[in-house]
């Protein structure tokens, strides 16, 4: 079956409802990164995301709604919490809260008691879900364990040979930010961070007007969030983070200028996340430069050293991850 990713208009957005109420999957883009979607609330199309995309049945799925009132239909907000929504949403974030019981496939809970909510910041994917008219649950469109889709082609890359219940992949060009949204965790006292995203925890805490703190979590402790650890986010050539020389057969991954790099002769191939230093466009370029050196098959990805403020953060936890030991 080819599957070209389909530009946007009326006709193709019927389709892709179409394709959602029969149970199958769309591949669609927000503002961070492209989404593999399935109607919320049926079981068989929940089941084959985890299918499509190899992922472990206890990692639990985000559902996509178009605003907080939709967001009520799945999620119990507290008045903290729909002050959080109402601060920051439409964006790249993402709320843990209690589920509303029997409002989802239980498989999007992966057998907790809580359920991840949010209203991505792009007019396609808003269009798409105020069309279904429902949540849609949609992971990151890549096969579990590899790098992000922020093109249409990467998610074509993705499943060319595995295309599982996906039936369209609807093409909204570059996604935006470049980097999934921030999980903020809502259901106790302390707001934690589950994992670093797309907004930092500085522009939520000023935002809103409440503190969040950084889950800390150690290999004993349960996982709260388990696309936390290991591997993940991985091309499939080695990643060097921190790197101030070269060797021979290493790709570059670049920050600000470097030309003085020691050993800069040997690249077999350069990109640079951001020429100026800068850090959201870092975060922009960030998958699909990776996903382009490692087309070059390097013996390795080396990448310069990046700042952790702002996004940086977020943008270091997924070449950490990258960078991990495969555990697959
Ligand atoms: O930007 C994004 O968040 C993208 C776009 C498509 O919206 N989605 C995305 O989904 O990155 P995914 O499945 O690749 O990552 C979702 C993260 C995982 O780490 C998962 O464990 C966590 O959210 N998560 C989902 N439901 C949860 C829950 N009920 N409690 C704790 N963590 C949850
Ligand atoms: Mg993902």
């Amino acid at each position: 079956m080819t599957m070209l990713p389909t530009p946007f208009n009326e006709s193709s957005l019927k389709h892709a409802v179409r394709w959602l109420r029969d149970g199958y999957l769309v591949a669609f883009p927000t503002e961070t990164v492209y989404g593999l979607g399935a109607d919320a609330t049926n079981d068989e199309a929940v089941r084959a995301i985890y299918h499509t995309k190899g992922r472990p049945s206890n990692n639990p799925i985000i559902v996509h709604v178009a605003d907080r009132v939709m967001a009520e239909r799945y999620a119990i907000f507290d008045e903290r919490a729909a002050h959080i929504a109402d601060s920051l949403w439409c964006d790249a974030l993402t709320l843990i809260l209690p589920v509303r019981a029997g409002s989802v496939s239980p498989h999007i809970l992966a057998g907790g008691k809580t359920i991840a909510v949010r209203a991505p910041k792009h007019d396609l994917a808003q269009a798409l879900i105020r069309a279904f008219d429902g949540g849609i649950a949609a992971p990151s469109a890549n096969r579990s364990g590899n790098i992000s889709p922020t093109l249409a082609a990467h998610v074509l890359e993705e499943f060319a040979q595995h295309h599982g219940a996906l039936r369209m992949i609807l093409d909204g060009g570059h996604t935006h930010r470049g980097l999934e949204s921030t999980v903020l965790d809502c259901t106790s006292e302390q707001l934690h961070i589950l994992r670093a995203g797309s907004l930092d925890a500085a522009y939520i805490e000023a935002v809103t007007g409440h503190s969040c703190s950084f889950f800390a979590h150690d290999a004993s402790s349960l996982l709260p969030s388990p696309g936390l650890l290991t591997s993940h986010y991985a091309p499939s050539c080695a990643v060097r983070l921190h790197a101030t020389t070269l060797k021979h057969g290493e790709a570059l991954l670049a920050f600000g200028a470097y030309d003085h790099m020691m050993g800069i002769e040997h690249a077999c191939a350069v990109r640079n996340l951001s020429e100026t230093g800068d850090l959201d466009e870092a975060a922009f370029h960030l998958y699909e430069w990776l996903r382009v050196l490692d087309h070059h098959r390097p013996s390795c990805i080396a990448v310069m050293p990046i700042p952790y403020d702002g996004v940086g953060k977020a943008i270091n936890d997924r070449l950490q991850r990258a960078s991990a030991p495969r555990t697959v």
